[in-house]
């Protein structure tokens, strides 16, 4: 496995080499970015995953200066999954001192975590472009987990004309429900205990959208036992998933979205269903 840490290094490599996937990560990798490398091996010749805590996409009071840097057992497990480049740049190598140009993907960027999370899509519209334009894969594979940010990249691949395949792959679970993040890391033992309640809730919001509950009852429903629960909502929303708008009856690609915070640290988590 070969680690790459400058712009020029990676595209001299790039040049020798035939079909690639691509799999951006923030590293601090757990089971859910393993399976978005193995299912990457069955798309291309060459894998290549990077490694960037990118600051643009942090707001001023988030947890940039905390959010877990463990770059020696990433690259361990990488190599590990014969992951053939890593690349690892500095904020330097992806950002200039006098870095000027943002993408914004405008309508998808304003709900849901945009609502209260001023330019962290902008921040990752921007970094993924880079990304993208820096290694030039053929395919990249993200999590579902993130299903908002999911649409965004399809819609900057879209109307940008990137000629790059967007695999998503379903969100990965700890046994008890909790969907896997790197975030994770962070609860303590009670919170810990308390975060599969998400699921559990997202799970039983589903099946009364299938027993034919309004959405409003449901949503109102889900954000007061979550509050009971202990945690602070930032939001629970039916929508479509076709574009995220809110949900009506006649719907019937739906996804049900969530974003909780348990003390300082944000969970997200969502459940598709058909109707
Ligand atoms: O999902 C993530 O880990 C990040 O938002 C991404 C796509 C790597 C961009 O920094």
């Amino acid at each position: 496995m070969q680690i790459f840490h400058t712009v020029p290094e990676i595209r001299n490599w790039r040049e020798n080499n035939q079909r690639l996937a691509f799999v951006p990560t923030m590293g601090n990798l757990h089971t859910g970015h393993l399976q978005l490398i193995r299912e990457a091996k069955r798309h291309s010749d060459k894998v290549v995953v990077s490694i960037f805590v990118n600051p643009t996409q942090f707001g001023v009071n988030e947890d940039f200066a905390d959010y877990p840097r463990t770059e020696t057992a990433d690259c361990e497990l990488l190599a590990a999954e014969n992951c053939d480049v890593v690349f690892l740049p500095a904020v330097e190598d992806i950002y200039a001192a006098n870095a000027q140009t943002m993408i914004r993907v405008s309508q998808l960027s304003q709900n849901y975590c945009g609502a209260t999370r001023a330019g962290h899509f902008d921040g990752v519209a921007t970094v993924v472009c880079k990304l993208f334009n820096i290694v030039q894969p053929d395919v990249a594979l993200f999590g579902l987990k993130d299903f908002q940010q999911f649409a965004i990249i399809q819609t900057l691949v879209r109307d940008l004309h990137l000629p790059i395949k967007l695999i998503g792959l379903p969100t990965v679970r700890e046994i008890d429900g909790l969907a896997m993040s790197s975030r994770n890391n962070y609860l303590n033992e009670k919170q810990r205990l308390c975060a599969p309640q998400i699921y559990r809730i997202l799970q039983q919001a589903r099946d009364n959208l299938i027993a034919g509950q309004s959405i409003f009852e449901i949503e109102q429903q889900a954000i007061s036992e979550l509050k009971q629960t202990g945690f602070e909502v930032d939001y629970f929303n039916v929508a479509r998933r076709s574009d995220l708008q809110a949900a009506t009856v006649d719907d019937k690609a739906l996804i049900i979205l969530t974003a909780v915070k348990l003390g300082k640290i944000r969970l997200i988590d969502n459940l598709w269903l058909d109707k």
